[in-house]
C-alpha cells in the first residue's frame, strides 16, 4: 500500500510545546461564545500589579497577588508578536529567586472532582540580561509535572495539563533545581467537561505533547485559540505540510452539533485526506517509558452525492509484535467523532496509521490529533481536612515561613517546615512544631481539626487567653508544649487528666516572660528570706556595706542601672525574645564558632531551637561605655524593621552577660568582599546593587524612622550581605536617635572609625545626619575603587579621598575603577557613580545632599547601567539573530 502522506510530526517529546512556530492571527471572529459561562476561567498575568480586562479577548486577567518573587519585564526586543493574542501578557513575568519551591494556589469555583485545563506560559525574553534561560521543574499538585528547559531567549514555552482535581485547590509550583531562577509569564485555568479527555483512570493528569489542526495549511497560518476555541486550546499548524486538504465551504453551526470536545469551527471545517485507498501515516517519536493517550478528532464534512460510507482502520505502531493498538471506526456525515487510544507503558508511539477499510467507499481522513503523556502520580495530596486546617492556621497567625506553600506534606522533600506527616495515601499531619514562630492571639479552633496530631509544639510564642478544652479531644496527641507563652487561667481538667495518666506529656512552664516569671520572683525571695533571717546580727553591717557598694556601683555604671529598666520596658513591648545565659550557651554550642570580633567583643554563630541560624554578639568586658553601646544598639534595633537593616531576634541581659542575637547573613561583610584576599571579587552591577541596598537602609534610618536614627559608624565592615548578596546595615553601637532633623549630637568621646569620619567632627565635635552621608560617600568610593578607606602604616597613612581626587584631575576613569573588573562596566554609569560618591564628600556638611537624594541618584545610576547592558546585549542578540537567519536560508 502506498503511503503518500508522511509527516515527521514531532521529533522529541517537548518539541511541540515550543510555540514559536505558531502563526499570527489578529482577528478573533467567533460567535458561539455567548452561551458559555466564562466566570470559571482563571487567567493570571504574572508580574502585573492590577487585574484588567484584555481588550482583544475580553478575558479578565488577575494580578498575581503572590507574596513571593519579583516582577520583571522581558527585554523589549522580544515582543512575541507571533503569539499576538497574549503578547501583552508575556511582556511581564514573575521570577522566584528565593526558596526552593514557590507555588500558585488556584481555587477554581467549580471545586473538586472536576477536570481542568491548566496552562502556563514561560517567555524568558532575556528579562535578567543573562542571555541564559533557566532550567527548572514544574510540579502540579504534589507531583512532578515536567522540566522547563528552553535554550533560546526568544522561545515561548507553553505547557498544558488536563488535570482532574481531587482537592479544592490546585497548586502549580515552580521548583528551583539550581540551574537558574524559575519564572512564569502567564497562568490559566479553564474548567472542562468531565466527560471529555477520558482515560482509564479519572484521577489522571495528562501532559499535552502535541495538538495539531491537520487541515490548517501553513500559508493560511491560522493560530486558533480563545476566542475561537472555547477551552482556550491552541491548535498548531502541521509543519512540513505535504498533503491533500479537504474543506467545506458550508457554514458550521456549532450550536447544532453534538460535540463534547467543542472543537472550534476552524478544526472541523478542514481535514487531511488520503487519495483513494491509500493510508494516512504519521511518523512520531515518543519513548517507551511513558504511558500515553492519543485523541483523534474526525468531522466528515465532505460533500457527497450518494450516502457513501467512510470506514476507517486505525493502527498505532503496526509492528509484528503485540504492540499494535487498533481501532475500527465508521464516520457519519456532519457528525463530530473523537476517539481515544490508550498506549501502555513500554510501547511508545512510533507511527499512527489511518487506512480506509476494505469496504469503505471513501478514503481515510483526519481533522486533528492530540497526544498526551500520563503524568506519574507518585505522591498523593494531604487529607483535605488537614490542608484546610493548616491553611487556616497559616492565615490566622499570618505565618510567613518561606516554604509554607503548596501542599503541606508532599512531595516529601518539600514538606512544610515544622510539619511532619504520616506516609501512605493522603498523608495526615502528625506533628506540628510552631515553636518561636511569633504566634500571637488565642489558640485557634482549627488546631482541633488536625485530628491525627501526635505532637504539637507552640512554645516560645506570644499566645494569650486560656488554654482551650478542645486540645484534649485530639486523641492521638502525645506531646503538647505550651511553655513560654502568655497564657492566663488554668489548664483544663481534661488535659490535666491526660497528663496525669501519662498519655500526654504537657509542658506549660514559663508562661510569662522569664525575667518576670513567678518562679523567678519565688527563687529570689527564697534566697533573701533565709539570708536575712539567719544573718540578723549582721544586718546593719550588710546594709552599710551594700549601700556603699551600690553607691560606688551606681557612680561607675550609672547608665546601666538607670537605663536597663527602660530597655526591659521596651523589650516587653517589642516582639524580641529574651534569652538566658544558659540558652545562649546552647544556641552557640558553648561558643564554638567565632565569626567576628570587634571592639565590643566577639560574634559567634548559633542555631535556634527550630534550626534557624543566627549570629550572637557578646559584649566582652562590661565597661560603662560598652554597656551603653549595647543598650543603644538594642534600643535602635528593636524599633527598626527594614529589609536593608539587620534585624534583631533577641537579647540577653543576665548578670555580666550582654548578648544580642541577630539574623545570620551568610555572605559576611562588604569589607571582606572588597578585600584583595577575596578571590570572587564583586562585579560592577552587584556593587551598584549593594550601594542601592545600603542607601535604602540608611534613607530609612534617616528619613523613615521617627525619631531619625544617626548611625555614626558606617563602614564597609558594618554592611553585611545575605546569601543573595542583598546588603543590610549593622552595628548601631554608637548610633543616636534625634528628636528632630536638625538636631546635632555634641560628643566628647570619639565615635566612628578613622577613614570614614566626617572632617567636621575634628573641628566642632558635632555629628549629624550629614556625617553619615560623608561616611557613606567613602563606602561608595571603596565600592568603586576596591580599595580600603585607609591604607598604610600609622606613619604613612593613605586616605582614599585624596587619592581619588588626584586621579580625577587626570580624568582617567580606568585608573579609579577597581582594576580587577578589567573594564567590565559602562563608562557612563561609572562616571555617574563616582559623581554620586563625590557629592557626599564636601568638607562642609551643608553642601552634602540628604541621603534620600543620594538614593534617587543611585537608582538612576543602576538603571542606567542595566539599560546600557541591555543595549549591548540587544546588539549582540540582533547580530546573533541575523546570523541564525543566514544559517537557515
Ligand atoms: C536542557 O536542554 C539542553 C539542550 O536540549 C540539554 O543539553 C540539557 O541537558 C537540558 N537540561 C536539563 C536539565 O534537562
Ligand atoms: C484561512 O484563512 C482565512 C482568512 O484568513 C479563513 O477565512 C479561512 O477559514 C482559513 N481556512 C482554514 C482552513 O483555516
Ligand atoms: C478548500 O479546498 C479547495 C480545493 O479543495 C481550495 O481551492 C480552497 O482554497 C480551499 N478553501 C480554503 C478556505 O482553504
Ligand atoms: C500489527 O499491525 C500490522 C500492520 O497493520 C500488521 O501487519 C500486523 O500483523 C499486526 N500485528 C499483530 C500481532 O496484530
Ligand atoms: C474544622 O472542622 C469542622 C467540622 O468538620 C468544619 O466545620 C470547620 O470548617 C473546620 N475548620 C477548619 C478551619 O478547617
Ligand atoms: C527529592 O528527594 C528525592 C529522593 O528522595 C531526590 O531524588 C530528589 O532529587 C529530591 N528533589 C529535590 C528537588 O531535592
Ligand atoms: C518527623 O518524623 C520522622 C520519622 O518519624 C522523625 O525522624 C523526625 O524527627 C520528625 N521530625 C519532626 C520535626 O518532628
Ligand atoms: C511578629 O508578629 C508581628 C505582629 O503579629 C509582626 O508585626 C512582626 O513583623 C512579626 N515578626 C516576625 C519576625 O515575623
Ligand atoms: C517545650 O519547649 C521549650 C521551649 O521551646 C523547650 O525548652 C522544652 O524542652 C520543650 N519541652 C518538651 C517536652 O519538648
Amino acid at each position: 500500500m502506498e503511503r503518500e502522506l508522511q509527516w515527521i510530526l514531532v521529533s522529541a517529546i517537548c518539541a511541540s510545546s515550543l510555540i514559536n512556530i505558531l502563526a499570527q492571527n489578529t482577528e478573533w471572529p467567533h460567535s458561539n461564545l455567548a452561551s458559555i459561562d466564562y466566570s470559571g476561567v482563571i487567567s493570571i498575568d504574572c508580574g502585573v500589579n492590577e487585574g484588567y480586562t484584555d481588550k482583544k479577548t475580553n478575558l479578565q486577567y488577575q494580578a498575581d497577588d503572590i507574596k513571593f518573587g519579583e516582577i520583571y519585564y522581558t527585554s523589549s526586543i522580544y515582543n512575541f508578536d507571533h503569539v499576538s493574542q497574549i503578547q501583552k501578557q508575556l511582556n511581564t513575568l514573575r521570577s522566584f529567586p528565593y526558596g526552593k519551591r514557590n507555588c500558585y494556589t488556584l481555587t477554581p469555583k467549580q471545586g473538586k472532582n472536576k477536570k481542568y485545563i491548566i496552562r502556563a506560559y514561560f517567555a524568558y525574553g532575556n528579562y535578567d540580561n543573562k542571555q541564559k534561560p533557566p532550567v527548572f521543574d514544574l510540579h502540579l499538585g504534589v507531583n512532578f509535572f515536567k522540566t522547563i528547559n528552553s535554550t533560546e531567549a526568544d522561545i515561548v514555552i507553553r505547557v498544558e495539563a488536563i488535570h482532574f482535581a481531587s482537592t479544592e485547590t490546585i497548586d502549580l509550583c515552580l521548583v528551583n533545581i539550581d540551574q537558574g531562577v524559575p519564572f512564569i509569564s502567564l497562568l490559566e485555568l479553564w474548567p472542562l467537561d468531565n466527560s471529555i479527555y477520558e482515560s482509564s483512570f479519572t484521577l489522571l493528569t495528562l501532559d499535552l505533547l502535541t495538538r495539531v489542526n491537520l487541515g490548517a495549511s501553513e500559508d493560511n497560518n491560522s493560530f486558533i485559540r480563545y476566542t475561537d476555541d472555547i477551552y482556550g486550546r491552541s491548535w498548531e499548524v502541521p509543519n512540513n505540510y505535504n498533503g491533500n486538504l479537504m474543506n467545506t465551504s458550508s457554514a458550521i453551526d456549532l450550536d447544532k452539533l453534538v460535540d463534547p470536545y467543542k472543537l472550534p469551527a476552524e478544526v472541523l471545517s478542514s481535514a487531511v485526506k488520503a487519495l483513494n485507498s491509500n493510508s494516512l501515516e504519521f511518523t512520531l517519536n515518543y519513548v517507551m517509558d511513558s504511558e500515553y493517550y492519543v485523541y483523534l478528532h474526525f468531522f466528515d464534512c465532505e460533500d457527497r452525492t450518494n450516502k457513501q460510507k467512510r470506514r476507517l482502520n486505525i493502527v498505532i505502531n503496526g509492528f509484528d509484535d503485540d504492540n499494535n493498538v487498533t481501532q475500527f471506526l465508521t464516520l457519519s456525515y456532519w457528525k463530530p467523532q473523537s476517539i481515544i487510544l490508550p498506549i501502555k507503558q513500554g510501547v511508545g508511539i512510533w507511527k499512527i496509521l489511518i487506512e480506509a477499510n476494505s469496504d469503505s467507499e471513501l478514503p481515510a481522513m483526519l481533522n486533528a490529533l492530540e497526544i498526551y503523556r500520563v503524568v506519574p502520580q507518585l505522591d498523593s495530596a494531604t487529607q483535605q481536612e488537614d490542608v484546610d486546617a493548616i491553611w487556616h492556621i497559616k492565615d490566622f497567625y499570618m505565618i510567613s515561613k518561606m516554604n509554607w506553600q503548596g501542599d503541606p506534606c508532599g512531595p516529601k522533600n518539600f514538606t512544610w517546615e515544622g510539619v511532619n506527616c504520616s506516609s501512605g495515601d493522603n498523608p495526615r499531619i502528625i506533628s506540628l512544631n510552631l515553636c518561636s514562630s511569633n504566634l500571637s492571639g488565642e489558640i485557634d479552633a482549627s488546631f482541633s481539626n488536625l485530628t491525627c496530631l501526635e505532637t504539637l509544639d507552640l512554645s516560645n510564642n506570644e499566645l494569650t487567653g486560656e488554654v482551650p478544652e478542645f486540645l484534649a479531644k485530639l486523641s492521638q496527641l502525645k506531646l503538647l508544649n505550651l511553655s513560654r507563652n502568655m497564657f492566663t487561667g488554668s489548664i483544663p481538667e481534661s488535659l490535666k487528666a491526660k497528663s496525669s495518666n501519662n498519655s500526654l506529656q504537657l509542658s506549660f512552664n514559663g508562661n510569662l516572660r522569664p525575667y518576670q516569671t513567678e518562679s523567678g520572683k519565688g527563687n529570689h525571695q527564697k534566697f533573701i528570706i533565709p539570708l536575712v533571717a539567719s544573718l540578723t546580727a549582721f544586718v546593719a553591717v550588710v546594709l552599710i556595706i551594700s549601700t556603699t557598694i551600690m553607691v560606688i556601683w551606681r557612680l561607675r555604671k550609672k547608665g546601666k542601672v538607670i537605663s536597663s529598666i527602660s530597655v526591659k520596658d521596651e523589650l516587653l513591648k517589642s516582639t524580641n525574645k529574651v534569652f538566658s545565659y544558659s540558652e545562649i550557651l546552647i544556641i552557640t554550642n558553648n561558643f564554638t564558632t567565632m565569626i567576628g570580633k570587634g571592639g565590643f567583643g566577639k560574634v559567634y554563630q548559633g542555631t535556634l531551637e527550630c534550626g534557624k541560624r543566627v549570629a550572637v554578639k557578646i559584649l566582652s568586658s562590661p565597661s560603662a561605655q560598652g554597656y551603653r553601646e549595647f543598650q543603644s544598639e538594642a534600643k535602635v534595633l528593636m524599633h527598626v524593621h527594614h529589609r536593608n537593616v539587620v534585624s534583631l531576634l533577641g537579647y540577653c541581659d543576665e548578670g555580666d552577660t550582654n548578648a544580642l542575637i541577630y539574623e545570620y547573613l551568610a555572605e559576611g561583610n562588604l569589607q571582606q568582599k572588597l578585600s584583595d584576599k577575596n578571590p570572587n571579587f564583586l562585579d560592577w552591577t552587584t556593587r551598584l546593587k549593594i550601594a542601592m541596598d545600603a542607601v535604602n537602609g540608611l534613607d530609612y534610618l534617616h528619613n523613615g524612622c521617627k525619631p531619625p536614627v544617626i548611625h555614626r559608624d558606617l563602614k564597609t565592615s558594618n554592611i553585611l550581605l545575605d546569601e543573595n548578596m542583598h546588603a543590610k546595615i549593622l552595628d548601631f553601637g554608637v548610633s543616636r536617635t534625634f528628636a528632630n532633623d536638625t538636631d546635632t549630637y555634641v560628643t566628647t568621646f570619639p565615635a566612628g572609625t578613622p577613614g570614614y569620619l566626617d572632617p567636621e567632627f575634628y573641628c566642632s565635635g558635632t555629628l549629624n545626619k550629614k556625617s553619615d552621608v560623608y561616611s557613606f560617600g567613602i563606602i561608595l568610593l571603596e565600592l568603586i575603587t576596591g580599595q580600603p578607606a585607609l591604607r598604610g602604616t600609622p606613619e604613612n597613612l593613605s586616605y582614599i579621598l585624596p587619592w581619588v581626587n588626584n586621579k580625577l584631575r587626570t580624568g582617567n576613569i580606568q585608573e579609579i575603577v577597581d582594576p580587577r573588573l578589567h573594564g567590565k562596566y559602562n563608562a557612563a554609569s561609572a562616571w555617574k557613580f563616582i559623581g554620586i560618591a563625590m557629592s557626599c564628600l564636601p568638607q562642609v556638611p551643608i553642601h552634602r545632599p540628604d541621603i534620600g537624594h543620594i538614593a534617587l541618584e543611585l537608582k538612576e545610576c543602576l538603571s542606567l547601567e542595566l539599560s546600557l547592558e541591555r543595549t549591548v546585549s540587544d546588539v549582540r542578540d540582533s547580530l546573533a539573530m541575523s546570523s541564525r537567519q543566514i544559517e537557515f536560508h
